[in-house]
Protein backbone atom coordinates (compact mmCIF):
# COMPACT_ATOMS: atom_id res chain seq x y z
CA UNK A 1 0.00 0.00 0.00
CA UNK A 2 1.19 3.62 -0.80
CA UNK A 3 2.47 5.39 2.03
CA UNK A 4 0.68 9.36 2.93
CA UNK A 5 2.52 11.96 4.87
CA UNK A 6 -0.69 12.82 6.83
CA UNK A 7 1.15 16.34 9.14
CA UNK A 8 -2.05 16.86 11.47
CA UNK A 9 -3.43 13.51 11.47
CA UNK A 10 -3.90 13.55 14.94
CA UNK A 11 -6.37 17.07 14.57
CA UNK A 12 -9.72 16.77 14.43
CA UNK A 13 -9.66 16.98 10.44
CA UNK A 14 -6.59 15.11 9.79
CA UNK A 15 -8.10 12.06 11.84
CA UNK A 16 -11.12 11.93 9.63
CA UNK A 17 -8.72 12.14 6.56
CA UNK A 18 -6.24 9.05 8.19
CA UNK A 19 -9.45 7.14 8.43
CA UNK A 20 -10.72 8.01 4.69
CA UNK A 21 -7.89 7.43 3.61
CA UNK A 22 -7.09 4.08 4.72
CA UNK A 23 -10.33 3.35 3.21
CA UNK A 24 -9.38 4.25 0.15
CA UNK A 25 -6.34 1.45 0.63
CA UNK A 26 -3.67 4.07 1.52
CA UNK A 27 -1.49 4.03 4.70
CA UNK A 28 -2.17 7.02 6.42
CA UNK A 29 1.27 8.06 8.04
CA UNK A 30 0.56 10.75 10.92
CA UNK A 31 2.90 13.39 11.61
CA UNK A 32 2.06 15.22 14.48
CA UNK A 33 3.49 17.39 17.77
CA UNK A 34 0.59 16.45 20.10
CA UNK A 35 0.65 20.35 20.31
CA UNK A 36 -3.01 20.12 19.33
CA UNK A 37 -3.89 16.88 18.20
CA UNK A 38 -4.53 13.94 20.37
CA UNK A 39 -2.48 10.40 19.97
CA UNK A 40 -6.09 8.55 20.95
CA UNK A 41 -7.05 9.90 17.77
CA UNK A 42 -4.42 8.25 15.28
CA UNK A 43 -5.89 4.95 14.30
CA UNK A 44 -5.55 4.28 11.00
CA UNK A 45 -1.78 4.13 10.78
CA UNK A 46 1.87 4.76 12.14
CA UNK A 47 2.25 7.72 14.42
CA UNK A 48 5.27 9.37 14.35
CA UNK A 49 5.87 12.26 17.06
CA UNK A 50 7.26 15.29 15.69
CA UNK A 51 6.94 19.31 14.98
CA UNK A 52 6.93 20.99 11.68
CA UNK A 53 10.06 23.21 12.96
CA UNK A 54 12.24 20.08 13.13
CA UNK A 55 13.64 19.34 9.94
CA UNK A 56 16.00 16.50 10.82
CA UNK A 57 13.11 14.74 12.41
CA UNK A 58 11.28 15.77 9.25
CA UNK A 59 13.83 14.37 6.80
CA UNK A 60 13.97 10.93 8.82
CA UNK A 61 10.44 10.54 8.13
CA UNK A 62 10.33 10.88 4.36
CA UNK A 63 13.24 8.54 4.23
CA UNK A 64 12.03 5.87 6.76
CA UNK A 65 8.05 6.31 4.59
CA UNK A 66 9.43 7.19 1.21
CA UNK A 67 5.26 9.04 0.98
CA UNK A 68 3.55 9.04 -2.01
CA UNK A 69 2.35 12.03 -1.10
CA UNK A 70 2.04 15.01 1.45
CA UNK A 71 -1.38 16.01 2.86
CA UNK A 72 -0.65 18.73 5.27
CA UNK A 73 -3.43 19.90 7.91
CA UNK A 74 -1.01 20.79 10.94
CA UNK A 75 -1.32 24.56 11.62
CA UNK A 76 -2.40 26.71 13.79
CA UNK A 77 -5.91 28.00 13.28
CA UNK A 78 -7.61 29.68 15.83
CA UNK A 79 -8.69 33.22 14.95
CA UNK A 80 -9.05 34.91 18.38
CA UNK A 81 -5.16 33.72 19.12
CA UNK A 82 -3.76 34.94 15.81
CA UNK A 83 -4.80 38.24 16.55
CA UNK A 84 -2.84 38.04 20.10
CA UNK A 85 0.21 36.29 18.83
CA UNK A 86 0.73 36.80 15.07
CA UNK A 87 4.13 35.95 15.36
CA UNK A 88 3.11 32.46 16.52
CA UNK A 89 1.17 31.92 13.50
CA UNK A 90 4.19 32.99 11.15
CA UNK A 91 6.42 31.08 12.89
CA UNK A 92 4.34 28.01 13.26
CA UNK A 93 2.23 27.55 10.21
CA UNK A 94 4.80 29.55 7.43
CA UNK A 95 8.43 28.54 8.58
CA UNK A 96 6.94 24.75 9.36
CA UNK A 97 5.53 24.74 6.04
CA UNK A 98 8.70 25.88 4.95
CA UNK A 99 10.80 22.90 6.58
CA UNK A 100 7.89 21.01 5.38
CA UNK A 101 7.91 21.44 1.71
CA UNK A 102 11.74 21.50 1.51
CA UNK A 103 12.04 18.34 3.02
CA UNK A 104 9.75 17.00 0.55
CA UNK A 105 11.36 18.40 -2.25
CA UNK A 106 14.57 17.01 -0.89
CA UNK A 107 13.11 13.46 -0.81
CA UNK A 108 11.51 13.47 -4.29
CA UNK A 109 7.49 13.24 -2.60
CA UNK A 110 6.21 15.73 -5.40
CA UNK A 111 2.82 15.76 -4.29
CA UNK A 112 1.26 18.03 -1.97
CA UNK A 113 -2.03 18.21 -0.75
CA UNK A 114 -2.55 21.45 1.26
CA UNK A 115 -5.49 22.62 3.75
CA UNK A 116 -6.12 26.61 3.24
CA UNK A 117 -9.03 28.32 4.22
CA UNK A 118 -11.39 30.59 3.37
CA UNK A 119 -9.83 33.39 5.51
CA UNK A 120 -7.56 33.77 2.48
CA UNK A 121 -10.00 36.24 1.21
CA UNK A 122 -11.22 38.07 4.01
CA UNK A 123 -14.17 40.38 4.66
CA UNK A 124 -15.92 41.03 0.90
CA UNK A 125 -19.20 41.47 1.98
CA UNK A 126 -22.05 40.56 -1.21
CA UNK A 127 -19.25 39.14 -3.18
CA UNK A 128 -19.44 35.87 -4.47
CA UNK A 129 -16.43 33.79 -3.39
CA UNK A 130 -15.23 31.90 -5.89
CA UNK A 131 -11.10 30.49 -6.50
CA UNK A 132 -10.20 33.57 -8.45
CA UNK A 133 -11.59 36.19 -6.04
CA UNK A 134 -8.66 38.59 -4.52
CA UNK A 135 -7.27 36.87 -1.41
CA UNK A 136 -7.14 40.28 0.90
CA UNK A 137 -6.75 38.46 4.65
CA UNK A 138 -7.93 40.27 7.86
CA UNK A 139 -6.57 38.30 10.31
CA UNK A 140 -2.84 36.22 10.49
CA UNK A 141 -4.17 33.41 10.40
CA UNK A 142 -5.49 33.57 6.92
CA UNK A 143 -2.28 35.54 5.93
CA UNK A 144 -0.07 32.73 7.45
CA UNK A 145 -2.24 30.22 4.53
CA UNK A 146 -1.93 32.61 1.70
CA UNK A 147 1.71 32.81 2.61
CA UNK A 148 1.80 28.66 1.93
CA UNK A 149 -0.19 28.86 -0.83
CA UNK A 150 2.45 31.51 -2.14
CA UNK A 151 5.29 29.49 -1.89
CA UNK A 152 3.69 26.05 -2.66
CA UNK A 153 3.32 28.24 -6.27
CA UNK A 154 7.41 29.26 -6.18
CA UNK A 155 8.44 25.28 -5.21
CA UNK A 156 6.31 24.09 -8.48
CA UNK A 157 7.89 26.80 -10.74
CA UNK A 158 11.65 25.89 -9.52
CA UNK A 159 11.31 22.16 -8.53
CA UNK A 160 7.77 20.87 -10.00
CA UNK A 161 6.33 20.37 -6.57
CA UNK A 162 3.15 19.23 -7.54
CA UNK A 163 -0.26 20.34 -5.15
CA UNK A 164 -3.83 20.94 -4.56
CA UNK A 165 -4.87 23.86 -2.74
CA UNK A 166 -8.19 23.34 -0.57
CA UNK A 167 -9.76 26.60 0.73
CA UNK A 168 -11.72 25.42 3.55
CA UNK A 169 -15.36 26.75 4.17
CA UNK A 170 -16.15 26.24 8.10
CA UNK A 171 -15.90 22.22 9.10
CA UNK A 172 -18.12 20.58 11.61
CA UNK A 173 -19.74 17.17 12.31
CA UNK A 174 -17.83 14.20 13.03
CA UNK A 175 -17.25 10.63 11.95
CA UNK A 176 -20.68 9.04 11.73
CA UNK A 177 -19.03 5.83 13.33
CA UNK A 178 -17.49 7.71 16.25
CA UNK A 179 -14.33 6.54 15.91
CA UNK A 180 -13.03 10.48 15.81
CA UNK A 181 -14.54 13.25 16.74
CA UNK A 182 -13.84 17.05 16.98
CA UNK A 183 -11.92 17.59 20.27
CA UNK A 184 -9.59 20.96 21.12
CA UNK A 185 -8.81 21.77 24.04
CA UNK A 186 -9.40 24.75 25.10
CA UNK A 187 -11.95 24.98 22.61
CA UNK A 188 -13.29 27.94 20.57
CA UNK A 189 -15.56 26.83 17.72
CA UNK A 190 -19.12 27.46 17.53
CA UNK A 191 -20.96 24.13 17.23
CA UNK A 192 -18.97 22.13 20.29
CA UNK A 193 -19.32 25.13 22.21
CA UNK A 194 -22.59 25.56 21.68
CA UNK A 195 -23.25 21.47 22.51
CA UNK A 196 -21.16 22.05 25.84
CA UNK A 197 -23.91 24.73 26.24
CA UNK A 198 -26.88 22.51 25.45
CA UNK A 199 -25.59 19.93 27.74
CA UNK A 200 -24.83 22.13 30.74
CA UNK A 201 -20.84 21.44 30.20
CA UNK A 202 -20.79 25.18 30.05
CA UNK A 203 -22.47 28.18 30.93
CA UNK A 204 -23.90 30.42 27.79
CA UNK A 205 -22.53 30.61 24.53
CA UNK A 206 -21.68 34.19 23.97
CA UNK A 207 -22.40 35.51 20.32
CA UNK A 208 -19.53 37.46 19.23
CA UNK A 209 -21.47 40.48 17.48
CA UNK A 210 -25.33 40.91 16.81
CA UNK A 211 -24.78 44.13 15.01
CA UNK A 212 -23.10 42.58 11.38
CA UNK A 213 -24.93 43.73 8.20
CA UNK A 214 -26.74 40.52 7.94
CA UNK A 215 -30.14 39.84 8.40
CA UNK A 216 -30.52 38.92 11.78
CA UNK A 217 -27.22 41.01 12.74
CA UNK A 218 -24.73 37.45 13.40
CA UNK A 219 -21.72 36.42 11.29
CA UNK A 220 -22.56 34.25 8.33
CA UNK A 221 -20.37 31.00 7.32
CA UNK A 222 -20.79 28.24 5.27
CA UNK A 223 -20.86 25.07 7.05
CA UNK A 224 -19.21 21.73 5.56
CA UNK A 225 -19.53 18.35 7.13
CA UNK A 226 -15.77 16.84 7.92
CA UNK A 227 -16.21 13.90 6.42
CA UNK A 228 -17.70 15.40 2.67
CA UNK A 229 -14.07 17.53 3.15
CA UNK A 230 -11.85 14.64 3.65
CA UNK A 231 -13.48 12.76 0.75
CA UNK A 232 -12.57 15.83 -1.46
CA UNK A 233 -8.89 15.05 -0.22
CA UNK A 234 -8.98 11.37 -1.62
CA UNK A 235 -9.73 12.87 -4.91
CA UNK A 236 -7.86 15.50 -5.25
CA UNK A 237 -4.72 13.30 -4.41
CA UNK A 238 -6.00 10.98 -7.31
CA UNK A 239 -6.10 14.49 -9.05
CA UNK A 240 -2.35 14.88 -8.42
CA UNK A 241 -1.39 10.60 -9.10
CA UNK A 242 -2.92 11.23 -12.48
CA UNK A 243 -0.89 13.77 -13.82
CA UNK A 244 -3.01 16.28 -13.49
CA UNK A 245 -2.40 20.08 -12.93
CA UNK A 246 -2.12 22.22 -9.86
CA UNK A 247 -5.29 23.60 -9.25
CA UNK A 248 -7.21 25.74 -6.01
CA UNK A 249 -10.53 24.34 -4.95
CA UNK A 250 -12.83 26.10 -2.26
CA UNK A 251 -14.55 23.23 -0.39
CA UNK A 252 -18.26 24.83 0.86
CA UNK A 253 -21.87 24.35 -0.04
CA UNK A 254 -22.78 27.58 -1.22
CA UNK A 255 -25.53 27.68 2.27
CA UNK A 256 -24.84 30.88 3.89
CA UNK A 257 -25.70 30.22 8.19
CA UNK A 258 -26.18 32.73 10.49
CA UNK A 259 -24.71 31.86 13.90
CA UNK A 260 -28.02 32.57 15.43
CA UNK A 261 -29.67 29.91 12.66
CA UNK A 262 -27.36 27.36 13.91
CA UNK A 263 -28.18 27.78 17.25
CA UNK A 264 -32.15 27.43 16.02
CA UNK A 265 -30.82 24.18 13.92
CA UNK A 266 -29.64 22.58 17.01
CA UNK A 267 -32.77 23.07 18.72
CA UNK A 268 -34.72 21.58 16.24
CA UNK A 269 -31.98 18.73 16.28
CA UNK A 270 -31.68 17.86 19.92
CA UNK A 271 -34.80 19.54 20.92
CA UNK A 272 -33.14 21.90 23.29
CA UNK A 273 -32.82 25.66 23.50
CA UNK A 274 -29.04 26.67 23.53
CA UNK A 275 -28.68 29.08 26.55
CA UNK A 276 -26.95 32.11 24.74
CA UNK A 277 -26.04 35.49 25.83
CA UNK A 278 -25.07 38.42 23.11
CA UNK A 279 -21.40 39.62 23.28
CA UNK A 280 -18.89 41.83 21.65
CA UNK A 281 -17.06 41.08 17.70
CA UNK A 282 -14.72 39.05 18.33
CA UNK A 283 -11.34 40.59 16.61
CA UNK A 284 -10.27 39.32 13.34
CA UNK A 285 -14.23 37.62 12.34
CA UNK A 286 -15.68 38.35 8.53
CA UNK A 287 -19.10 39.33 8.14
CA UNK A 288 -20.04 36.69 5.91
CA UNK A 289 -17.73 33.82 4.19
CA UNK A 290 -20.07 31.94 2.02
CA UNK A 291 -18.26 29.99 -0.99
CA UNK A 292 -19.79 30.54 -4.55
CA UNK A 293 -18.39 27.80 -6.30
CA UNK A 294 -18.56 24.61 -7.90
CA UNK A 295 -15.11 23.73 -8.85
CA UNK A 296 -15.07 20.92 -6.73
CA UNK A 297 -17.80 19.42 -8.15
CA UNK A 298 -17.51 19.60 -11.34
CA UNK A 299 -13.54 18.78 -11.83
CA UNK A 300 -13.10 16.96 -8.70
CA UNK A 301 -16.43 14.99 -8.94
CA UNK A 302 -16.61 15.53 -5.36
CA UNK A 303 -20.13 14.81 -3.78
CA UNK A 304 -20.61 16.35 -0.57
CA UNK A 305 -23.65 13.99 1.00
CA UNK A 306 -23.50 14.80 4.65
CA UNK A 307 -23.26 18.61 4.62
CA UNK A 308 -26.50 19.63 5.92
CA UNK A 309 -26.77 21.40 9.00
CA UNK A 310 -28.84 18.72 10.80
CA UNK A 311 -26.41 15.89 9.60
CA UNK A 312 -23.35 17.88 10.46
CA UNK A 313 -25.40 18.76 14.30
CA UNK A 314 -26.82 15.64 14.36
CA UNK A 315 -23.48 13.89 14.05
CA UNK A 316 -21.98 16.08 15.63
CA UNK A 317 -24.34 15.97 19.16
CA UNK A 318 -23.73 11.88 18.56
CA UNK A 319 -20.14 12.28 19.00
CA UNK A 320 -20.50 14.95 21.85
CA UNK A 321 -22.36 12.74 23.83
CA UNK A 322 -20.04 9.47 23.62
CA UNK A 323 -16.23 10.55 22.40
CA UNK A 324 -13.95 12.32 23.28
CA UNK A 325 -9.90 11.83 23.76
CA UNK A 326 -7.86 11.44 27.00
CA UNK A 327 -5.15 14.14 28.01
C1 LIG B 1 -12.09 30.27 11.42
C2 LIG B 1 -11.60 30.51 10.03
C3 LIG B 1 -11.73 29.25 9.25
C4 LIG B 1 -11.00 28.15 9.95
C5 LIG B 1 -11.49 28.00 11.36
C6 LIG B 1 -10.63 26.99 12.07
C7 LIG B 1 -11.94 32.83 9.42
C8 LIG B 1 -12.82 33.83 8.78
N1 LIG B 1 -12.37 31.57 9.41
O1 LIG B 1 -13.46 30.03 11.35
O2 LIG B 1 -11.19 29.43 7.97
O3 LIG B 1 -11.17 26.95 9.26
O4 LIG B 1 -11.40 29.25 12.02
O5 LIG B 1 -10.42 27.28 13.37
O6 LIG B 1 -10.89 33.18 9.89
N2 LIG B 1 -18.90 32.28 17.31
C9 LIG B 1 -19.66 32.84 18.32
N3 LIG B 1 -19.40 32.44 19.60
C10 LIG B 1 -18.43 31.55 19.93
C11 LIG B 1 -17.65 30.99 18.87
C12 LIG B 1 -17.92 31.39 17.56
O7 LIG B 1 -20.55 33.64 18.08
O8 LIG B 1 -18.23 31.26 21.12
C13 LIG B 1 -19.17 32.68 15.92
C14 LIG B 1 -18.00 33.37 15.26
O9 LIG B 1 -18.03 34.75 15.42
C15 LIG B 1 -18.23 32.96 13.79
C16 LIG B 1 -18.91 31.59 13.89
O10 LIG B 1 -19.43 31.51 15.19
O11 LIG B 1 -19.12 33.84 13.18
C17 LIG B 1 -17.96 30.44 13.66
O12 LIG B 1 -16.82 30.64 14.50
P1 LIG B 1 -15.66 29.53 14.61
O13 LIG B 1 -16.29 28.20 14.82
O14 LIG B 1 -14.70 30.03 15.66
O15 LIG B 1 -14.99 29.52 13.18
P2 LIG B 1 -14.46 30.75 12.31
O16 LIG B 1 -13.75 31.72 13.17
O17 LIG B 1 -15.58 31.24 11.45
Amino acid sequence: MSNVLVTGGAGYIGSHACKALRAAGYTPVTYDSLVTGWRDAVKFGPFEKGDLLDRARLETVFAQYEPVAVVHFAALSLVGECMQDPGLYWRNNVAGSLNLIEAAVASGCMNFVFSSTCATYGDQDNVVLDENSPQQPINAYGASKRAIEDMLRDFEVAHGLRHVIFRYFNVAGADPEGEVGEFHRPETHLVPLMLDALDGKREALAIFGTDYDTPDGTCIRDYVHVCDLVDAHILGLKWLQDGKDSRVFNLGTGDGFSVLEVLEQSHAVTNRAVPYTEGPRRAGDCTKLVSGSQRAVKELGWNPQRSTMKQMITDAWRWHQSGHYED
